[in-house]
């Protein structure tokens, strides 16, 4: 079971994410971060880019290495709302990560066939990644792994849902211009990271959260892939972790554990 962390903020969520990523750094300075974008993960960065100034507890980010969850297709090069300039944006700026170590599906300058394999290749060249940030969709997609996505699947082009569409249609002028596919890593790609740590705020994303950790595992709700694997922390605000089952657990849990894994 994926060890749960319910929290008041997300600001709190963001500082115990920052916490895991600092210590992961401190001991592995090259350290691999899968990087989510979106709204959810902003606390983490920003937590992060706090810690990283505090002048008592030395955090050096710069060889920090990343690789970016997925990316929206037909966006002209350099549109703000690509996910490479909102990584460079809200991740590597801030954070001060050097961005040639820093990458995105397809950002490799060859042809979209063939992208899914060699950003497979790349993570693979890279050790695999250590920590992926996640954040989850209302659809229960992790990625832009919509529902029916293989539990087994790698890096490839994935169509967006309506739903999708509509929930990302925040960030653009209008909602038809959101793209209708994307690159994205795969359930299997994900699942290869050593440690996933998957943020949810907001009453909206209650029922991806239930199906995603205490749901049966299916290709229906991505998001429940999580449950196998071995090392998953999901940290939820009270609304988010509103429709969990066993929620007094989880706080139970959190709050008793012990001294180690503290
Ligand atoms: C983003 C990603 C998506 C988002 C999800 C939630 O790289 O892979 O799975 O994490 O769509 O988006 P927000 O955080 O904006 O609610």
């Amino acid at each position: 079971m994926a060890e749960v962390v319910i929290v008041g903020t997300p600001a709190e969520a963001g500082g115990i994410a920052a916490e895991f990523i600092a210590r992961l750094v401190a001991r592995k300075p090259d350290a691999v971060l899968g990087l989510a974008t979106g709204s959810t993960p902003l606390p983490v960065w920003t937590a992060l880019a706090e810690r990283a100034k505090d002048p008592a507890r030395p955090l050096d980010l710069e060889r920090v290495r990343g690789f970016a969850l997925d990316e929206y297709l037909g966006l002209p090069a350099g549109h703000s709302q690509s996910y490479r300039a909102v990584i460079d944006r809200e991740v590597v700026e801030p954070l001060g990560l050097d961005p040639a170590l820093v990458h995105v599906p397809g950002d490799d300058g060859g042809p979209v066939e063939g992208a899914g394999e060699r950003y497979e290749a790349a993570i693979a060249a890279a050790g695999g990644v250590d920590l992926q940030v996640l954040g989850i969709g209302r659809t229960g997609h992790i990625g832009f792994n919509e529902p029916g996505s293989s539990l087994a699947s790698r890096t490839r082009v994935k169509t967006l849902t309506e739903q999708t569409r509509a929930d990302n249609a925040r960030f653009f002028p209008t909602p038809g211009e959101v793209p209708t596919h994307c690159l994205t890593q795969g359930l299997g790609t994900i699942l290869d990271a050593r440690h996933l740590v998957l943020l949810a705020f907001g009453e909206a994303k209650a029922p991806a959260i239930a199906g995603a950790v205490e749901g049966p595992v299916s290709a229906s709700l991505p998001g429940s892939a999580i449950q196998l694997h071995p090392q998953v922390t999901v940290i939820v605000d009270e609304a988010a972790a509103s429709g969990l089952a066993y929620r007094d657990y989880y706080r139970f849990a959190w709050d008793n554990r012990l001294a180690f894994e503290r």
